[in-house]
């Protein structure tokens, strides 16, 4: 992260989720979230006609299918999400929650709370933006830097209850922090999550950049050049060891499979495959 400066990528994502693949945009508050130049992009196929799809073909062609990605991930953990809010569960914590409009733009959230944790830069950000607009449910903020503090203490001032189930939701953070920081998290966060807990977390397998020699140079070193370096990867064992045995992994699956889930007109892009979102059930036992 660039000091005091919001997060680049999470623009890059809500920019994404605010075009869309088609008509029917997946996050409609993107656009007045984002920097307004960006916004308008976002929005310029609504007031394009007949050109509209060209341009989004074109906008998706461009970004090598990022768009496609980043809708098909957030499609995938919003029908998690759904299946969670239907079995009561009623607080989700958003980890690096960044421009994350579901609080905004969800139908059945009801009386669920919703924590967003985050670098105090974007979220300051994120706040001013979002103004005054109602949220469908209640919104609580937590600031905290993942590589220096702990978000726990934060979070139960905040009022969140550890004594019930809650969903957990970590979108497209963990490969920007180190090996440490990501048990960490989880680490803190199995801690407060009582039996039947739900966590949705997107995690990058090492040695799946694409474009061969030139993307294992030339990807990293434009995260780095953004002040967003690429760091945490994970195998999916060492996920598993890293979250059991508190947690029963229940899904596991790359961009194809969010496709398949989410029946989604989003083609997932052979160049983010190397990126997986797991989801997993907090078991009963006890400590
Ligand atoms: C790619 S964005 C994803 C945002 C959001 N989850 C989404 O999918 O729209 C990465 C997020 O991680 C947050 N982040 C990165 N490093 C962080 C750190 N060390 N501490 C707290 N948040 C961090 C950024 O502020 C940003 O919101």
């Amino acid at each position: 992260m660039r000091k005091g400066l919001p997060s680049g990528t999470s623009f890059v994502v809500s920019f994404a989720r605010g075009l869309g693949v088609d008509d029917q945009v997946l996050d409609p508050v993107a656009r007045d979230l984002l920097p307004s130049w960006l916004g308008r992009m976002a929005d310029a196929p609504r007031h394009l006609g007949g050109a509209a799809a060209l341009y989004r073909k074109a906008m998706r062609a461009t970004t090598f299918g990022l768009i496609d990605h980043a809708v098909l991930r957030t499609r995938a953990i919003d029908t998690h999400l759904a299946s969670a809010l239907q079995s009561g569960i009623d607080q989700v914590v958003i980890l690096g929650a960044g421009l994350d409009a579901r609080a905004w733009r969800l139908p059945g959230l009801g009386m669920t709370t919703v924590f967003e944790v985050d670098h105090p830069a974007t979220q300051q950000y994120k706040q001013r933006r979002i103004g005054g607009r109602t949220p469908r449910a209640e919104v609580r903020y937590v600031a905290v830097d993942f590589e220096k503090e702990r978000f726990s203490e934060g979070l139960e001032r905040a009022g969140f209850r550890s004594a019930d189930a809650s969903m957990w939701i970590w979108e497209g953070v963990a490969m920007y922090l180190r090996r440490d920081a990501i048990r960490d998290t989880l680490e803190q966060l199995t801690r407060l999550s009582a039996a039947g807990s739900e966590l949705a977390m997107t995690y990058r397998v090492p040695g799946m950049l694409p474009f061969g020699a030139l993307g294992r140079a030339a990807i990293p070193a434009l995260f780095k050049a953004a002040g967003e370096p690429l760091k945490g990867t994970l195998e999916p064992h060492d996920l598993v060891s890293t979250v059991t045995p508190e947690w029963d992994v229940v899904y596991d699956d790359d961009a194809r499979g969010w496709q398949k889930l989410t029946g989604s007109l989003a083609d997932p892009a052979r160049s983010f495959l190397g990126e997986r979102l797991a989801v997993a059930r907090r078991s009963s036992q006890t400590d």
